[in-house]
């Protein structure tokens, strides 16, 4: 069974939504495997967005990250690291279509386009390596 990682981004969680976001995932029919609130190290944001390294906002983005704590969730299903997505919607939540969870809960944050609310692994290496680091 495929398995992804979700996150509950620091706004996410500030704005009282981590139970929203669970029930979407559960009423779509995922399995929630494990789950913590954690408040991430620098190191761990480091590796998470290694792929991002030296753009214009990952510094921003990790600041952000690590401004309160992250509920982390093993999710399985099948075909779910690309049904996660889905339900997350498109990254910009003033694009994010009505129905997804960034397209209906999102704001429009200007510039701070990192409070997008959730994380979804994007592929099956990405789920297996951030997997590794979050519930290492
Ligand atoms: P994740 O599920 O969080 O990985 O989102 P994503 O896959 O839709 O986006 P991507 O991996 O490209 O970028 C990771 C995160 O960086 C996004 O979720 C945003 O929080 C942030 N981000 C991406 N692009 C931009 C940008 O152009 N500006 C800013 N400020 N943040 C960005
Ligand atoms: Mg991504």
């Amino acid at each position: 069974l495929e398995e992804t990682l979700v996150l509950v981004k620091p706004d996410g969680v500030a704005r009282q939504l981590t139970g929203e976001v669970l029930r979407r995932i559960e009423t779509k029919g995922y399995e929630i495997v494990d789950l913590k609130m954690v408040t991430a190290s620098r190191e761990l944001l480091d590796q998470h967005y290694e792929e991002h390294q030296g753009k214009p906002f990952f510094e921003p983005l990790v600041e952000f990250m690590q401004s309160g704590p992250v509920v982390a969730v093993r999710v399985a299903g099948n075909g779910v690291i690309a049904g996660f997505r889905s339900l997350a919607g498109t990254t910009d939540p003033t694009s994010a279509a009505p129905g997804t969870i960034r397209g209906d809960l999102g704001r429009d944050w200007g510039l701070k386009v990192q409070q997008n609310l959730v994380h979804g692994s994007d592929s099956p290496e990405s789920a297996a390596r951030e997997l590794a680091l979050w519930f290492a």
